[in-house]
């Protein structure tokens, strides 16, 4: 475990400093989707960060960085619109799993959409990457249902 890890917040002025983690992020999710891997990795950061700018237009968006002695460990993105909160994006580094990051984040994430009138929480994963449903559930997260989509 982590013993100093640092939690920097802020709104959407934070987006850009975690651009280089939320590609490594994708390539992750490209790497563990059983369907639409090219999806994932021809996501830009320009689609995506103009999603979270449309959802910050409608309700509060908060970004999270973990560092550690300067060094960037993750990070976490969440929503709230119409009491609906959720973790649009969580990433920590490969070097510093398995060292509560991830849980130092999700802990501050679900803190700040409660803070923020969150009757829900959710957050979406890519299906394939099944692993992280065991880490998601440590933090009362479960499967509801699945999305299932075709090309039009
Ligand atoms: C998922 C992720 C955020 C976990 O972060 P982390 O810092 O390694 O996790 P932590 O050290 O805080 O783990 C907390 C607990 O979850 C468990 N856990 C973490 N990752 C796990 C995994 N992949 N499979 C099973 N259990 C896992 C840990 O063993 C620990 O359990 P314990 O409380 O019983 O000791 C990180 O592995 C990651 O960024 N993965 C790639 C991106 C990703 O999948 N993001 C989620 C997209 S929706």
């Amino acid at each position: 475990m982590l013993s100093d890890i640092d939690l920097a917040a802020g709104g959407v002025e934070m987006l850009d400093p975690v651009m280089g983690m939320w590609s490594k992020l994708t390539r992750d999710a490209s790497r563990h989707s059983t369907h639409f891997s090219q999806y994932f990795r021809e996501k830009s950061w320009e689609e995506r960060k103009g999603e979270l700018l449309n959802k910050a237009s409608r309700g509060p968006l908060r970004i999270d960085i973990a560092t550690h002695s300067g060094q960037e460990l993750g990070f976490c993105i969440s929503s709230v619109i119409d009491g609906a909160g959720e973790v649009e994006s969580l990433f920590v580094e490969e070097c510093s799993r398995g060292r509560r990051v991830g849980e130092a984040l999700m802990q501050r994430s679900v803190e700040w959409m409660k803070e923020n009138g969150a009757r829900t929480m959710a957050v979406f994963t890519v299906y394939g990457n099944d692993n992280v449903l065991e880490f998601y559930a440590k933090q009362r997260f479960r499967p509801i249902s699945v999305m299932l989509i075709r090309d039009a």
